[in-house]
């Protein structure tokens, strides 16, 4: 017979991921998005090994969730401008990291939006974020790339191409999307994986960033929308190699 563990370690564990955000991240103004504060780190380093410390495990990914990355704050700044492009619609923020463009998208009037992430530090840290900023979002941890997203009206990226070997599953999934008729948004500086071609460019912004991420203080990113497959895209410029 499965013994259920105790009520108070059932509750204790569920809170465990965001008491240690609390503690080692300092509820701050996102540079290109001042109204919506995020919980984030100062230093990376520091903040990864204690992650691993806290799970007692080594090799974990970095902590994507403790900030606000060049492509997810053009993509909420975008939103926010433009609040019509998700008022009243079921959103999904894919790859939400700490949760800022689903924010973004909540604070911008969608009816309902859903924040994916593979890490689940990062949905305690999308959980923190939505109370701190008045706005509910409802979290998964699973990896819905191929899910065919039914119901879904609008489908928002920041920053997701910044690996080789799920970039390409990333864009044809989402490409599929759009040629299901899903508005789909991408916010990107253009990183090594970012797909060049088939993604026409909304907006852009010079982004203020930090160098415990990237190489430079300000990056440039743009907003995408990502045209279906064998659509007529106008083709970005090639990808920046600098990641
Ligand atoms: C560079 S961060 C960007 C976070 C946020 N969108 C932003 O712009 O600040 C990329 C995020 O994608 C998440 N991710 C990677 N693969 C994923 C998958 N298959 N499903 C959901 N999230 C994924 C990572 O855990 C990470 O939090």
């Amino acid at each position: 017979m499965i013994v259920p563990p105790p009520l108070h370690a059932v509750i204790a564990a569920a809170e465990a991921p965001e008491a240690f955000i609390r503690d080692s991240t300092v509820l701050t103004e996102t540079p290109l998005v001042p109204e919506i504060p995020l919980h984030v780190a100062s230093e990376v380093v520091p903040l990864w090994h204690l992650t691993e410390e806290e799970l007692g495990r080594a090799g974990l990914p970095p902590p994507f969730w403790a900030f606000a990355w060049a492509g997810g704050q053009a993509l909420a700044r975008y939103l926010l401008d433009h609040p019509e492009r998700v008022r009243g619609k079921v959103v999904l923020d894919f790859g939400a990291g700490s949760g800022l463009v689903a924010i973004a998208a909540a604070r911008a009037g969608a009816s309902h939006v859903l924040a994916a992430d593979i890490d689940p530090f990062a949905l305690a840290a999308i959980r923190l974020n939505a109370r701190a900023n008045g706005v509910r979002i409802e979290v998964t941890d699973r990896d819905l790339v191929g899910d065919p997203m039914a119901g879904f009206e609008v489908v928002l990226a920041g920053d997701v191409f910044y690996e080789r070997p799920t970039a390409r599953a990333i864009e044809s999934w989402l490409r599929m999307l759009a040629g299901t008729g899903r508005d789909v948004l991408v916010g990107d500086p253009r990183r090594s994986f970012f797909p060049g071609a088939g993604m026409r460019q909304v907006t852009a912004y010079a982004v203020k960033t930090t160098r415990e991420i990237e190489d430079s203080d300000v990056r440039n990113a743009a907003v995408w929308e990502l045209m279906p497959a064998g659509a007529d895209g106008e083709a970005a410029p090639g990808a920046d190699a600098s990641g």
